[in-house]
This record gives structure tokens, sequence and C-alpha cells, in this order.
């Protein structure tokens, strides 16, 4: 049968790398990318795909029902895969109600709107809805997260992803939605905006301003390539259970100044500077409110049931999304323009 998929976010760092996998692996599917354009969403990072005939791009906003309503039936929506979320913690902790608007409120909307236009022979449907490992709080030095650990979120964010992944499963037991989430790990690569820690950086490091690592840079975090993020969505939307988590993760963990040094090193290589020269930018400041100390994700249940693994390693990755940083300096310099200048003021003037 075939779909049309609506993909939400997709003009962000991740979603835009899940439409283009989508749009290019599937000719027959109608892929439909809603995205509200915020600071975050960017439609330079598809130019690449934007002609394609299966692809479809609707500027709307998942806070508007009614324009939920219309694109379910314009397209004759049959899944969904949810990715519009505000997605920075820092950020969270600025404004909190603009998480809770999109992240909540934003999934119920959607969630309603499939249950709505989705009347008869729920099983052919599917709603995947894309959630992070930070719903499951703190690790401390030893252990992991799976699929059966209990949800604990710090953060304004993680809480309303949270609150998101329950009101998905809700749906699916109330309302019989059939429903999978994924859970996965930091991810990085091309396109990510500047305000996460190893864009932000790549971005400082080549003009050569200050690397604030919040408090001691203990913090530990895995890191996965985006690209096998997508392709863990890809997997999962297709082949996963219905009413089933899956944790996604890159078995790869690091702590934030082992990761900053590296990327110091790597950087220098890259500019022809000197070795060492990156890393005296290092700047510590003041940590971050309810700054979770370890994630680290047990990714066998994805591995076991469907195969997934990650396809590149981290020095690759690493790697390749320098090279990219370097080679579209234009998109960087875009993106940090404007209200980009009026956030990092804000979150790092004091610190
Ligand atoms: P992002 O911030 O780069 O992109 C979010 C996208 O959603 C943007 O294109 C934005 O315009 C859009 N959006 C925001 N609010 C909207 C609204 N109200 N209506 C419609 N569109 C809206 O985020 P990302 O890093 O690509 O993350 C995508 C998803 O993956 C999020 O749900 C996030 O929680 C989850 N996730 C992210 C990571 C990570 O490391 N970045 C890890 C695990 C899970
Ligand atoms: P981030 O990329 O914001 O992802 P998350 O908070 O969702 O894990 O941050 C990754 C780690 O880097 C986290 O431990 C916070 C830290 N960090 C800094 O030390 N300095 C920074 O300027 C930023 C943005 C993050």
């Amino acid at each position: 049968m075939n779909k049309n998929i609506l993909i939400t976010g997709g003009a962000g760092f991740i979603g835009s790398h899940v439409v283009r996998l989508f749009v290019n692996k599937y000719p027959d599917y109608k892929i439909v990318n809603l995205d509200a354009l915020t600071y975050a969403g960017n439609l330079e990072n598809l130019k690449d795909v934007e002609n394609a005939p299966n692809y479809f791009f609707e500027h709307a906003n998942i806070l508007e029902f009614e324009t939920l309503m219309n694109v379910f039936e314009q397209h004759d929506i049959t899944d969904v895969i949810h990715l519009a979320a505000e997605s920075h913690v820092d950020r969270s902790i600025l404004s909190p109600m603009d998480f809770i608007y999109t992240n909540i409120i934003g999934t119920v909307n959607l969630l309603t709107a499939a249950k709505n236009y989705w009347k008869e022979n729920l099983n052919t449907h599917r709603f995947h809805h894309v959630s992070t490992d930070e719903v499951y709080g703190t690790l401390g030095a030893e252990g992991l997260f799976t699929e059966e650990t209990g949800y604990a979120p710090n953060s304004p964010y993680s809480a309303s992803k949270a609150s998101s992944d329950h009101f998905v499963r809700a749906y699916g037991e109330t309302f019989h939605i059939p429903y999978v989430i994924t859970n996965c790990s930091n991810n990085y690569g091309p396109n990510h905006f500047p305000e996460k820690l190893i864009p932000l950086f790549i971005n400082n490091i080549i003009h050569k301003k200050p690397l604030p690592v919040y408090g001691k840079g203990e913090n530990t975090r895995d890191w996965l390539y985006v690209i096998d993020h997508a392709r863990a969505i890809d997997l999962v939307f297709n082949e996963g259970r219905n009413g089933e988590h899956y944790n996604v993760g890159g078995f790869n963990e690091w702590k934030n100044l082992d990761l900053v040094k590296l990327l110091c090193k790597l950087m220098d290589e890259k500019l022809h500077r000197e070795n060492g020269e990156s890393e005296k930018l290092i700047s510590y400041v003041k940590d971050r409110p309810g700054h979770d100390l370890r994630y680290a994700i047990d990714a066998s249940k994805i591995n076991k049931e469907l195969g997934w693994k990650p396809s590149v390693t981290f020095e690759e990755g690493l790697s390749a999304t320098i090279d990219w940083y370097l080679q579209n300096e234009d998109w960087l310099k875009h993106v940090t323009s404007g209200e980009y200048q009026n956030y990092y003021t804000e979150q790092y003037s004091n610190r």
C-alpha cells in the first residue's frame, strides 16, 4: 500500500535527515513535511529534495488544530513521524512555557488529528513519536538506560518530552492509535543548529571565540551520528512492534571535556592551526541548573529485534561533521544572524 507520511519538524536538524532519507528511499510514498519554521527550522536544509515529485511542504504550526485537520484531509495522511519540538535544554530553562505548548499541547493536537482522521482500519496506520533518552533522567557512574527504566525527567525540556511520550501511550491505550516511540541519545552531524554543544563549539573555534564548558566538563553524553538516527527511525517506523519503545544510541560515551579536546585537536588539524591553539579557548563557566550527569543507552533491543547498529564510528562522523561546517559557512552565517545573537547574549553573558 502506498503511504502518505506526515513528517513534522522536517526543516529542523534530525527531521531534515529523515525527510531526505524517506523522499529518496520511497519514491512511491508522498512525504509531507509540516514545519512552523521557528528559529530552528530552515528550508535550506532540504534544498536537494525540494523539487522531488513526492515531496510536499506545509508551513504550519502543530498548535493550530484546524490547520492540522486540513493537512490530514488534503494529503490523505496515512502515517505520522513526529519530530517537531522545542529541543534545547538551555532554552527550556529560559522559557519553559514554549516547551509545554509545542511539545505537549502540539503533540496532543497531532494525536487528536490522527485519531479524528483515521476513523477506520486503524491498524493500517502508524504514529511514530520521536523522543529522547533525557526522559529517563540521569545516571550515576554506572548503568545504562533500558526501555524499562522509569521516567525521571529533570529539565523542563525532558519533562515536556516525557509528558508527550505519556500522551502517545495514552492515545494508544484509550483510542487504539497504533504507535511506536524511539528514545534516542544526543545526535550530531550536518545541519545541527549551533546552540548545541558540538556545532556551537565548531562555530566558536572557527571564529576563535571562547568555548563555554559548563561546570567542570565532567558530564557524559552518548553521541550518535544523525544519519544513523534517521536509519533507526526508518527501521522502527517500518518494522517496529506497535506500542513499543525502542532506545537508540551510539555505544559512544564521552565526557564533555574529552569530547571538546578531541574537537579542538581535529579543528586545529583541519584549519592548519598550531596543535593546542583551539584548546586555549576553553573557558569554564557556571554550570547548567539541574545538569544531568550522565546519559548512556542500552540499544540492544533495536539491535536484536531489527538488526540496527550505528554505521559510522565517532571519529568518522565527527570528521565529516566538521568538514560539513567548514564547507557550509554561509549556512552557519545565516543561522547565527538575528535572533541567535540575542539568545547567545542572554545565555552566556552572565555565566
Ligand atoms: P530542532 O530544534 O533542530 O528542530 C525542530 C523543528 O521543529 C524545527 O524545524 C522547528 O521549526 C519545528 N517546530 C518547532 N516548533 C514547532 C511547532 N509548534 N509546529 C511545527 N513545527 C515546529 O530539533 P532536532 O534536534 O532536530 O530534534 C527533533 C526531534 O528529535 C525532537 O522531538 C527532539 O526532542 C528529538 N530528539 C533530539 C535529539 C538531539 O540530539 N537533537 C536526540 C533525541 C531526540
Ligand atoms: P547539549 O548539546 O545542549 O545537549 P543536552 O543538554 O541535550 O545533552 O549539551 C551537551 C552537553 O554539553 C551537556 O552536558 C551540556 C554541555 N554544554 C556545555 O558544557 N556548554 C555549552 O555551551 C552547551 C550548549 C552545552
